[in-house]
C-alpha cells in the first residue's frame, strides 16, 4: 500500500513537493493545509487534493502516514511535535528550526513518538553533488584538504515571502536560509561535522538593516579539511559554485549545472548519467528510512548541527572571536 502524504504549506517548495509525489507510484499526496484560503485552493485543485487552513484538523481528519512540514522557520517547532505527537512521520523542511534549543525539542518529540524524520537538507540528493561525493570518496585525487563554497543570489527581491525578511520568523538573513545549504553541503560531502567556525557578516540591505546580507565564513570540519564560505545576497550576478582541492587535484561542482575534475592542469567536465529529480530522491530515501524503521542520513541530529553552525557563525561575528564546536 502506498504512503499517505500531507503537506503543511503550500508555498513555493511545497509545489516542488507534491510534483514529486505525482510522479511516485508507491507515495500519494492526500491533502494540503495553508492560512492563505485563495493559494491552498488553487494548490489543492491543482494537484486534486483536499484543501484545510488549519494543518491541526487537516492531521486529524486525513490521518497521513507522512507529513511534510513546508511552514516558514517558526513555525517547524510547533508544527514537527504535533504532527510527531500524532505518530505521523516527517520531512521537516531546512533549516530544521531557529535554535538548537527547538531542535531538541523536535528531536525529543520524534524520539518519544518512534517517528521517522528527515530535515530537507536537499543538497544531498541532487545528482551534481551525488557525482561529487562519489568522486570524493573514491580517494582517486589524494587527500581532501580545501574547500571554498560560493553563492551570489539577489535576496532582498520584492518576490521573495516577507516572512524570510522579518528576523523574528525566519531566525535570520543569508545565513539562515543559503547558510544552511552550504554548511549542509561540506558536512555531508566530507562526511563530517563542523568543529571551528569564524564568520564576518553585512547589514547593508536598506529596507532590511538587520538582516545579514552577505557572510564570509571560516569553517573547519572534525577532519581539519578547512573552508571557506562566501554568501552575498546583494545584487548582482548569480553564482553557485563548490570548488574541493585535494593534494592530487581539484573538482568543482557547479550546482544543478555541472561537476569538473582537474586533468593535466585544467578542469573537464565530468559527464552525470542518470540525473534524478532530488525532491523524488528525498522522499524516496524517507520511505525506506520509514520501512526499515531508522532514521535518514538528514536525521534530527544532523540538521541539529547544521543550526548549531549557524548559530556559531552569528556568535563568532557578534563578538569577533573564533568559536569551537565539540564534534
Ligand atoms: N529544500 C530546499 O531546497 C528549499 C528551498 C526553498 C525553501 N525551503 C524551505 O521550505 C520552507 C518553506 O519555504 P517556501 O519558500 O516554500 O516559503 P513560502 O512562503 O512560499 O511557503 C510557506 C507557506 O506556508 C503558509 N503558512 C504560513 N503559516 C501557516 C500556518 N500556520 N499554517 C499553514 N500554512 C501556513 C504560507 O501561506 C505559505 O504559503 C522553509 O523552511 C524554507 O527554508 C527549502
Amino acid at each position: 500500500m502506498g504512503l499517505r502524504v500531507a503537506l503543511l504549506g503550500a508555498g513555493i517548495i511545497g509545489d516542488y513537493h507534491l510534483r514529486a509525489i505525482a510522479s511516485m507510484p508507491h507515495m500519494e499526496a492526500v491533502a494540503i493545509a495553508d492560512v492563505n484560503v485563495a493559494r491552498g485552493d488553487e494548490c489543492a485543485q491543482r494537484f486534486g487534493l483536499k484543501a484545510y487552513t488549519d494543518y491541526r484538523l487537516m492531521m486529524e481528519e486525513m490521518r497521513p502516514d507522512i507529513a511534510i512540514i513546508a511552514l516558514p522557520h517558526f513555525l517547524h517547532l510547533e508544527a514537527a511535535i504535533y504532527c510527531a505527537d500524532r505518530g505521523c512521520h516527517l520531512l521537516l523542511e531546512k533549516p530544521m528550526a531557529i535554535s538548537v534549543q527547538q531542535c531538541d525539542a523536535i528531536n525529543e518529540a520524534v524520539e518519544r513518538n518512534h517517528v521517522v524524520m528527515l530535515v530537507g537538507q536537499t543538497q544531498q540528493y541532487i545528482s551534481h553533488n551525488l557525482k561529487g561525493k562519489a568522486l570524493v570518496q573514491s580517494g582517486s585525487l589524494g587527500k581532501l584538504v580545501m574547500i571554498h563554497d560560493v553563492r551570489h543570489g539577489a535576496y532582498f527581491h520584492a518576490d521573495r515571502p516577507a516572512w524570510f525578511l522579518d528576523k523574528a520568523k525566519s531566525g535570520g538573513g543569508i545565513v539562515f536560509n543559503l547558510g544552511a545549504h552550504a554548511i549542509d553541503k561540506i558536512q555531508w560531502l566530507t562526511d563530517s561535522r563542523i568543529t571551528r567556525v569564524r564568520a564576518s557578516l553585512s547589514y547593508h540591505a536598506e529596507l532590511y538593516p538587520d538582516m545579514e546580507g552577505s557572510a564570509v565564513m571560516m569553517l573547519e570540519t572534525s577532519e581539519g579539511v578547512t573552508c571557506t564560505v562566501n554568501l552575498s545576497g546583494y545584487e548582482g550576478a548569480d553564482r553557485e559554485e563548490t570548488e574541493l582541492i585535494f593534494t592530487h587535484g581539484m573538482i568543482k561542482i557547479i550546482n544543478h549545472d555541472s561537476v569538473w575534475i582537474s586533468e593535466d592542469g585544467k578542469y573537464r567536465q565530468v559527464p552525470i548519467e542518470h540525473a534524478v529529480n532530488p525532491f523524488v530522491l528525498q522522499l524516496t530515501d524517507l520511505a525506506a528510512c520509514i520501512q526499515e524503521g531508522r532514521q535518514p542520513y538528514s536525521s534530527g541530529e544532523y540538521g541539529r548541527s547544521i543550526v548549531r553552525v549557524i548559530e556559531a557563525v552569528y556568535r563568532s561575528a557578534e563578538r569577533d572571536e573564533e568559536v569551537r564546536l565539540e564534534p
